[in-house]
């Protein structure tokens, strides 16, 4: 018996640290030292252990970082210290206004030479982090210095986030501060999916970053991969070991296994840190991360100490800020694009000015709301930002220099691209161009069709695609595969050979499976997720377009879907265009269904096991029965009373008694939505 019960027990302890190791070597040292399939097998066989028997959970399993259940908010969390900011310095003669000061609250001549460290300023997010006795316990943010939010479970989910410290024998507490970010080229590919899905884009990494680090549910923050460098550390006031100097305290961050910013420098004196700060003015360019400047810090812990704090910021560090990436031009004229959804999105076009590395003359200005709001006139100058990789937006105008009588810029009333009259829904920020045979929309849905997510035909770039709509050669998704080579040959660089393959290629993209072809179609709503889901539910055009134009609600009962999605179908499915396009592709040698053989997509594992629920009240939408089923069937069990071991009440309008006891032991309280939430994880 003995030995059933310690050889699995000594073997989760064997592959957690294997993997620890691996993951450690990986995001941290950038140094990987386990091939990918490697990694996956056993980190396969330790979460079959740990489901065989929980116990076997340890709080540093890599399996930890991705659980957890969708917050239904966050809590406020005093911080043990406060997180301040740093001071500013713009120039060379600031930061030794600075250093003058700083010897002078030292007693030190004027002119001395203190040793420093200077580090790189990531544009990120501060996040403290608390361990107790060497394992993870709580992360915040920094809120307002004082009280911040608790992310503990997302922050579990950055790969660069020590679970448990790599110390044999670590203090009963340390608190690590430092910097969560989202690279340029991760920031890049969230921005990529979301305007295919047709959501608003993050303006700059940092907001992704905050907006994801306050995500609700941890599976969209790993998804997102944040990293994480350290810079701080807090040791308790009588813990011996501890570094003497800030230069060592980040290699004892690194041997803890943070993620320590490879580019710090220890910097003799003033004029080094001026080489430093010089250095990396276009050093930064190079990164795959935003930084707006170097921080400054006194190396000696002891000097930093009788140096001291003013009101909000220690005196012993300062922050050498590099110029905003802003500059003035301009402003040529107002075009719009036309997107594949129809949405109109104007662009200021102005002369081309130097930015962040690159010469600039276009930017989006999103919506007519922005519009609006930046009251932007013929022949403005306005303000340009772009910084890295980021977008370039107009910041401002500058009214003082606009000239006399200049016509205020407004959205147009009919389609640059077809000339049909634009339409606004109440409460929409989007302005639409509505007739679907724009050609504009048409090079959109054909881009979409044939994209990577889609339809992946290789091949048919938006140059191609622009010169078959123009010629008129194609006027729908169908079209596109009734081109012949000999067609093709006579466009614009394309050879025979490239014809070819682009035939061969869209005929074989017949093949792709059914969510692909769903999603492909482009219909509002319908991402990459939601065309899983519907194309499970419903194998075949037929079935979903039976549905969605006569019961709606089955289509609502598909996890993860919802009434906006619904209506989007129905009205899709209602217009005649679309079901002559659905007819043509199915002459052309779409199945547009499952195929019989298709392997449904391989299962993980159920996302309620081991979760008790209890029921009280109505739900807005579903039975007492309806629920229970839907939990059960993700793995969970309903029991009828609350108790300790309760995980979840789902209450609704109501509720009674059930709701007030799972409120005196704190139990999460879930309405429907929550509900729903957790099921499509
Ligand atoms: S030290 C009291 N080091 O900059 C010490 N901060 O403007 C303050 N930051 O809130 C923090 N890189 O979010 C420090 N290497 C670095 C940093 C850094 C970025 C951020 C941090 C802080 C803000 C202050």
């Amino acid at each position: 018996m003995s030995s059933t019960t310690s050889e699995p027990q000594a073997r989760a302890s064997e592959l957690r640290a294997l993997l620890n190791q691996a993951a450690h070597a990986y995001y941290v040292l950038d140094a990987p030292v386990m091939e990918d399939s490697v990694y996956d097998r056993l980190y396969r066989e330790l979460l079959e252990l740990e489901n065989a028997d929980p116990s076997l959970i340890a709080v540093d399993s890599p399996t930890q970082r991705v659980g957890g259940a969708p917050a239904a908010g966050f809590s406020s969390v005093r911080h043990r210290i406060g997180l301040l900011s740093l001071d500013n310095a713009f120039n060379t003669t600031e930061l030794e206004a600075w250093y003058g000061r700083l010897l002078k609250v030292l007693d030190r001549e004027p002119g001395t030479a203190l040793p420093m460290v200077g580090e790189l300023k990531i544009d990120g997010n501060a996040l403290a982090l608390s361990y107790e006795n060497g394992v993870l316990v709580r992360a915040a943010t920094r809120g307002d210095g004082e009280q911040g939010e608790e992310i503990t479970a997302n922050v579990r989910t950055i790969a660069s986030v020590p679970l448990r410290l790599q110390l044999e024998n670590p203090p009963a507490w340390l608190e690590v501060r430092g910097e969560a970010l989202i690279p340029d080229g991760t920031f890049a590919a969230i921005n990529n999916e979301r305007q295919a899905r047709g959501e608003a884009l993050f303006a700059n990494p940092r907001n992704a970053c905050a907006g994801t680090l306050r995500q609700l549910d941890p599976k969209v923050v790993a998804a997102r991969k944040l990293d994480f460098f350290a810079y701080t550390l807090h040791l308790p006031q009588d813990w011996s070991e501890g570094p003497a100097s800030q230069w060592d305290a980040l290699e004892w961050l690194k041997q803890a296994g943070f993620k320590v910013n490879p580019n710090a420098a220890l910097l003799p004196d003033l004029e080094a840190v001026e080489a430093f700060f010089e250095h990396w003015d276009d050093g930064r360019r190079q990164l795959n991360y935003a930084t707006d400047g170097v921080v400054v810090k006194l190396n000696d812990l002891k000097l930093q100490d009788s140096a001291g704090f003013t009101q909000k910021a220690p005196r012993w560090a300062i922050a050498l800020k590099y110029p905003a990436e802003e500059a003035p031009s301009k402003l040529l004229r107002l075009s719009c694009q036309v997107g594949r959804t129809g949405v109109i999105t104007p662009v200021a076009e102005f002369e081309p000015v130097p930015l962040a590395g690159t010469s600039v003359s276009r930017a989006t200005l999103h919506n007519a709301d922005r519009l609006v709001e930046l009251d932007l006139h013929a022949g403005d100058t306005i303000v340009v930002r772009k910084a890295g990789e980021i977008i370039p937006e107009v910041v401002r105008v500058l009214p003082e220099l606009r000239p006399a009588a200049a016509k205020r810029l407004e959205l147009p009333h009919t389609c640059p691209e077809c000339g049909s009259e634009l339409v606004r829904e109440e409460g929409e920020a989007a302005t639409r161009c509505v007739n679907s045979s724009c050609p504009a929309i048409l090079r959109g849905a054909l881009r979409h069709w044939v994209s990577k997510s889609a339809l992946d035909v290789d091949g048919l770039g938006s140059k191609l695609i622009e010169q078959l709509v123009d010629r008129g050669l194609v006027g729908s998704i169908a079209d596109l595969y009734r081109l012949d080579g000999a067609l093709l040959c006579s466009l614009e660089r394309m050879g025979s050979k490239s014809a070819e393959n682009l035939v061969a290629a869209l005929a074989q993209s017949k093949q792709q499976p059914w969510h692909r072809q769903l999603y492909g179609l482009g219909i509002h709503h319908v991402g990459e997720v939601n065309a899983k889901a519907l194309a499970k539910a419903f194998p075949s055009a037929a079935d979903l377009a039976t549905a969605a134009t006569e019961t709606p609600e089955a289509i609502t009962a598909v996890y993860g879907i919802g009434g906006e999605i619904a209506q989007s179908l129905q009205q899709w499915f209602s217009t005649g265009a679309n079901q002559e396009l659905l007819m043509a592709l199915e002459r052309l040698g779409f199945s547009l269904a499952s195929a019989e053989e298709e392997q449904p997509e391989p299962s993980g594992p159920a996302p309620l096991t081991g979760q008790t629920f209890v029921l009280t009240g109505t739900l807005p939408s579903l039975s007492r029965s309806q629920a229970q089923a839907l939990i059960e069937a993700a793995g969970g069990k309903v029991t009828s009373s609350v108790s300790k071991k309760t995980s979840y009440v789902v209450a609704g309008e109501e509720a009674g008694s059930k709701l007030s006891k799972a409120e005196s032991l704190g139990i999460p309280v879930l309405d429907e939505a929550n509900l729903q939430a957790l099921l499509v994880r």
